[in-house]
């Protein structure tokens, strides 16, 4: 089966973010010249997802406007003739795209999150994009990923090596290597702390799921944070099918905190066709 669906969960509060964030969505934040949520966007189109569920809250509204079709703005850079701008700006939502929303009315979790978009996955396997992970990588992540289910038909999940003292900010996997970048993962646990860690390999912001995560995140009582767990979620799965965990090739920006948000900026930035020259000379003249 094809992966043809995405949930985008962006109904977070961003309050590390505050003041920036006090009147607008926190994924709505850019890195150089674009919002964190259209990178996760780009990265579910390139991966084959035409069908994109954004599970909102209130304050929530620019995200819808920026995926919508912008009418007097498009006019106005016909009539004067900005056609690469009018290019951009198009670009934002591809004809073949769908963008859907649905409310999440209260705050309780990354699985509850997950749980409001099951009507619209309905019994397809789908994928689950963090935009606060910004991936850099070459084919995209969630490629990589997509690739990886058409093989095995089972959730893969994206991980990373993280040190030792971090393991309180991610979903923990252990499992049996299966080759030298996916494991069969046999325990997830979320935020453990360093000593009761399984292992170092750290879930980023990319998922790809069977449908049946659903009942299981049904299941499962609140867990870490008394919060609805898409983790345990994930562990309650794995009591009935394999779930992979697929260490992926490229670069990841934790754009959830100020530090990876400006590391972004600066990476992206340097990378820039049109601003990268005059950005690494002006960060060259700087004394540091
Ligand atoms: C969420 C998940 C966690 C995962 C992380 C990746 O946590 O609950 O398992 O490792 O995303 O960014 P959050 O960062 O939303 O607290």
């Amino acid at each position: 089966m094809q992966v043809r669906k995405a949930i985008f969960p962006v109904a977070g509060l961003g309050t590390r973010f505050l003041p920036a964030t006090k009147a607008q969505p926190k994924e709505m934040l850019p890195v150089v010249d674009k919002p964190l949520i259209q990178y996760a966007v780009e990265e579910a189109y390139a991966a084959g997802m035409r069908e994109m569920i954004f599970v909102t809250g209130r304050h929530k509204r620019p995200i819808e406007d920026h995926f919508d079709m912008t009418f007097e703005l498009e006019v106005a850079l016909e009539q004067a003739g900005k056609n690469d701008l009018l290019e951009v700006v198009r670009s934002v939502k591809p004809s073949d795209m769908e963008c859907i929303y649905v409310r999440q009315a209260q705050a309780l979790g990354l699985g509850h999150a997950v749980l409001c978009g099951q009507r619209l996955v309905g019994a397809e396997p789908f994928a689950v994009l963090l935009a606060d992970d910004l991936m850099v990588a070459d084919p995209p992540v969630l490629k990589q990923m997509v690739d990886q289910f058409a093989h095995w038909q089972a959730s893969i999940l994206a991980v990373q090596e993280v040190p030792a003292e971090q393991t309180r900010r991610y979903g923990i996997v252990a499992g049996t290597p299966v080759d030298e970048r996916l494991v069969d993962v046999s325990r997830i646990v979320e935020k453990p702390a360093p000593e009761d860690a399984p292992s170092r390999l750290g879930v980023a912001g990319r998922y790809i799921l069977t449908p049946g995560v659903f009942r299981e995140i049904l299941a499962q009582p609140r867990g870490v944070g008394g919060e609805i767990q898409l983790t345990d979620g994930i562990s309650g799965l794995l009591r009935r099918e394999k779930v992979f965990a697929y260490r992926y090739e490229g670069r990841r920006y934790d754009c959830g905190s100020k530090e990876g948000f400006l590391e972004a900026n600066v990476e992206l930035a340097l990378a820039h066709p049109e601003v990268g020259t005059h950005f690494r000379n002006f960060l060259r003249s700087l004394e540091l």
